[in-house]
């Protein structure tokens, strides 16, 4: 059976984290996940968009049993007793997905204080709800409170420089992002290939695990992260396109239908994202070219410099999919969607992937190994 030191470290029982899809609910494919061994992550974004996207909050809130009056810190402790009542007889391990980037701080504290509280007030939640996956900004500063409270301290990177910060700010998993990544991804794109071992050679040691991610799917990507040095893998449109997961059926069944160069790369809210190639998306490709040329450059750009216009285009976009509106929508995804041909249920899904992965490197063994 395949197990590595993320299992030791979280109680998961394969080593594979289902990605937080912010600011999109994962409320039901985190359970999912969880209860077919392997690490489900909640993302908590959708809440810091009650007054501008109303439709993605909505959603977040519906899937989560919440009410659209509560406030988001409300929401989150219903989504995570939630979370916690449906994963605990089959023994699921969960986490959440908190974006900690500069202009979300006020928000980032919420979602951790209320996370902190929740599960003192509940003991036998630490058995389930062990993870804090912090991202998109600087982990420094965010220790003491994260595992001063006892929780398994993730964090989600692009580059070497990235790591080595996450190191020195004491994170426990340095997650290595690739840029065949879905959704965001980062200015100076590194791909996996590169990134994942260039990472586990800066900063793996008996306190430091590295997880990749970027790419992976299947057995076969499993299998070669851990041949990379990598303590397991995280994946994210593999998991979206599951039929226990919370996206839009036009959205899942857009990642079963991509093809050979499926996606491209244009600007998505905060930066350079990779989204699902349709006319749209094409479209925004061109208009991102001509307003905001940094993001194919490695040359940021901000809501102080950028043009709003496709801010507002990607807006209008992001609403179309909870419309079911095809031509108009936008959707995010890595470029293992070309590699996705199905949408199975979870469990199914984790099973055939860590078998397909022993197999593998069983075979690795006899074929190459004299
Ligand atoms: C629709 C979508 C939304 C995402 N949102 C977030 C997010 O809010 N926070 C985050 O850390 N990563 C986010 N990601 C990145 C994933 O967590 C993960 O790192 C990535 O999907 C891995 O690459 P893969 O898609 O090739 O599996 C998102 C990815 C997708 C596809």
């Amino acid at each position: 059976m395949i197990k590595s030191r993320l299992c030791d470290l979280t109680g998961i029982k394969y080593p594979i984290i289902q990605a937080g899809m912010g600011p999109f609910s994962n409320n039901n494919l985190c359970v999912a996940a969880a209860n077919a061994g392997v690490l489900g992550l909640l993302s908590t974004s959708g809440l810091f968009s009650k007054d501008e996207q109303p439709w993605v909050y909505n959603a977040f809130v519906e899937s989560g049993e919440a009410n659209v009056n509560d406030d988001m810190a409300t929401v989150l402790e219903k989504v995570l007793k939630r979370t916690y009542r449906l994963t605990k007889d089959k023994g699921g391990i969960f986490g959440i997905n908190v974006m900690v980037s500069a202009e979300l701080v006020k928000y980032s504290q919420v979602m951790i204080d209320t996370a902190i509280k929740v599960r003192e007030e509940n003991p036998d939640m630490k058995n389930h709800f062990k993870v804090i996956f912090t991202s998109a900004g600087d982990p420094v500063g965010w220790k003491d409170k994260i595992k001063g409270a006892g929780f398994t301290w993730m964090h989600v990177v692009p580059s070497v420089k990235a790591a080595l910060r996450c190191k020195k700010a004491g994170v426990d998993v340095i997650v290595a992002s690739g840029h065949e990544g879905g959704f965001h991804t980062s200015w100076e794109p590194v791909h996996s290939m590169i990134l994942l071992p260039a990472v586990v050679e800066a900063v793996s040691d008996d306190k430091t695990l590295v997880v990749g991610a970027g790419g992976f799917c299947d057995g076969r990507t499993l299998a070669a992260a851990l041949a990379l040095g990598a303590d397991g893998v995280q994946m994210g449109t593999r998991f979206l396109a599951t039929q226990e997961s919370d996206f839009h059926q036009i959205w899942k069944e857009g990642v079963v239908a991509a093809g050979d160069r499926g996606t491209l790369v244009a600007r998505g809210f905060v930066g350079p994202a990779r989204w699902l190639k349709t006319p749209r998306s094409v479209e925004h490709a061109k208009n991102t070219l001509q307003k905001s040329p940094g993001v194919f450059l490695g040359a940021p750009d901000d809501y102080t410099t950028v043009d709003m216009s496709l801010i507002k285009f990607e807006i209008e976009s992001i609403k179309a999919v909870y419309e079911g509106n095809k031509e108009k929508a936008l959707m995010a995804a890595g470029e293992a969607a070309q590699r996705i041909n199905d949408m199975p249920k979870v469990n199914d899904m984790v099973q055939v992937i860590v078998r397909d992965a022993e197999n593998i490197l069983r075979s690795i063994q006899t074929k190459y190994l004299t």
